[in-house]
C-alpha cells in the first residue's frame, strides 16, 4: 500500500496571560485532533508576547504554564513538536529577511495592529507593527500547509500567504503557501459573555467577559449565570439576531460535541436560567480534568522542560533547512 506523506501544520499561542475558553475552542482544542493526520508543530509564542509590556517573572511562569496546558489538552509530544519560540533563533532570522519584502503600508493596515496601538497608545513599538512578519516566519520556516487559528488571525494568514508568494516569485520556489484551518461555525470567534458584540479576550478589563482554562467551578458558574442574553426567551442559534444566546450554544456545542441543532432541541421550551446553568456546568465539568492534569504536570517541571527542550532541537533541525535555503536564495555567501 502506498503510504501518504503527511503535510506539516504549525500554530502558536502567546503566553501573555491566562488562556481563555475562546483560545481553547478556536485553536488549542483542534491541535490534538489534528496530530494523527499531520506533522504538527506547536509553539509558545513568547517573542510575540513582548510586543505588549510583560512582567518578566510572569512571562516566564506563563510560558511554563502554557506548555503544561498544551500537554494537558492532549497534545502528545511523541506525535508533535512542542517548543518555545525564543528557543529557536531561526524565527528572528527569517523574520529579518521577510522584513525586506514586507511594506509598512500593509503592516499598518492590519486590524490587530490598529486595535493594539489604540489600546497600548503609550507603547506603539516596531515589534507591534512587525508582529505579522514574525508570524509569517513561524509558519514558513516549517513549510506548513495548514495553520489552525481563530478567525481573528485570518488577516495575518493572508499576509503570510502574500509574503510567501512574493518571495517565491522573486527568488524561486522556496516556501509552501499555507492555508488557514479556521472553524466554519462560530467556534472560530467566541464572544465575550458580558458583551456578545465583542470577541472574548484575555486582556478584557471586565473579567466577567471571559472564562480562563484555570478558572474554578464557582467562578465559571457565576460568570455563565450572569452572561448577557436578550429580552425574548427563545433558545435558538442565530448569531445576528441573538448573539449572546448563539455564543452560549456554540460553547455548549464545543464542549459536548453535540451538533448545534441537537443543542437547540435539548433546550427547546426551557428558560434562560436553566440554559445558562447547564452551559456553566458543562464547561466546569470539561475543564476539571484538564486543570487536574495541568497541575500534575506542573508538579513535574523537569518533564515539561524536557518536552520543550527536545521540541526545540527538533524544530531547529527543520527550521535550519528552510533558513539555509532562504540564505542561499537571497545571495548570502556561505563561506564553504
Ligand atoms: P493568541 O495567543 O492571541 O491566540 C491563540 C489562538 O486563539 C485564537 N483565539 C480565539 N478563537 C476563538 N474565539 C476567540 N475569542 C479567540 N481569541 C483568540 C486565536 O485566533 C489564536 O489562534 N498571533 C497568534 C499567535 C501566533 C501564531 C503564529 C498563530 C504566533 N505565531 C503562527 C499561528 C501561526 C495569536 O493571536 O495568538
Amino acid at each position: 500500500m502506498e503510504e501518504k506523506v503527511k503535510s506539516s501544520l504549525f500554530s502558536a499561542v502567546q503566553p501573555s496571560g491566562a488562556v481563555t475558553i475562546g483560545n481553547y475552542i478556536g485553536a488549542i482544542r483542534n491541535f490534538a485532533r489534528l496530530q494523527d493526520e499531520y506533522n504538527c508543530i506547536y509553539a509558545v509564542a513568547d517573542l510575540h508576547a513582548i510586543t505588549v509590556k510583560q512582567e518578566p517573572a510572569a512571562l516566564r511562569r506563563n510560558t511554563l504554564e502554557l506548555m503544561a496546558l498544551f500537554l494537558a489538552c492532549g497534545i502528545d509530544p511523541k506525535k508533535c513538536i512542542l517548543f518555545v519560540q525564543s528557543h529557536v533563533s531561526a524565527h528572528c532570522e527569517l523574520s529579518w529577511v521577510l522584513n525586506t519584502i514586507a511594506y509598512p503600508g500593509e503592516l499598518s493596515r492590519m486590524t490587530q495592529f490598529k486595535d493594539k496601538s489604540a489600546k497600548h497608545a503609550e507603547n506603539v513599538n516596531m515589534g507591534l507593527m512587525d508582529y505579522p512578519v514574525l508570524m509569517a516566519a513561524d509558519i514558513l520556516l516549517y513549510q506548513a500547509a495548514l495553520v489552525p487559528v481563530g478567525a481573528d488571525q485570518k488577516q495575518h494568514l493572508e499576509l503570510t500567504r502574500d509574503l510567501a508568494i512574493r518571495f517565491n516569485n522573486r527568488f524561486g520556489q522556496t516556501f509552501t503557501v499555507p492555508e488557514g484551518y479556521i472553524l466554519k461555525d462560530s467556534g472560530a470567534r467566541i464572544m465575550s459573555l458580558a458583551d456578545p458584540s465583542r470577541k472574548m479576550s484575555k486582556s478584557d478589563e471586565n473579567p466577567n467577559g471571559f472564562v480562563t482554562m484555570g478558572e474554578d467551578r464557582d467562578s465559571i458558574l457565576r460568570k455563565f449565570k450572569r452572561a448577557v442574553t436578550d429580552s425574548d426567551s427563545e433558545i435558538r442559534y442565530d448569531p445576528e439576531a441573538k448573539p449572546g444566546v448563539s455564543n452560549l450554544l456554540t460553547i455548549y456545542h464545543a464542549f459536548t460535541g453535540k451538533s448545534l441543532a441537537d443543542c437547540e432541541r435539548e433546550f427547546a421550551g426551557k428558560g434562560y436560567g436553566d440554559f445558562k446553568a447547564a452551559v456553566g456546568e458543562t464547561v466546569a465539568d470539561a475543564l476539571a480534568p484538564i486543570q487536574a492534569e495541568k497541575a500534575r504536570l506542573l508538579a513535574d517541571k523537569a518533564y515539561v522542560n524536557s518536552v520543550m527542550n527536545e521540541g526545540a532541537s527538533a524544530a531547529f533541525r527543520l527550521a535550519r533547512k528552510t533558513l539555509s535555503k532562504v540564505y542561499r536564495k537571497v545571495g548570502f555567501y556561505s563561506g564553504e
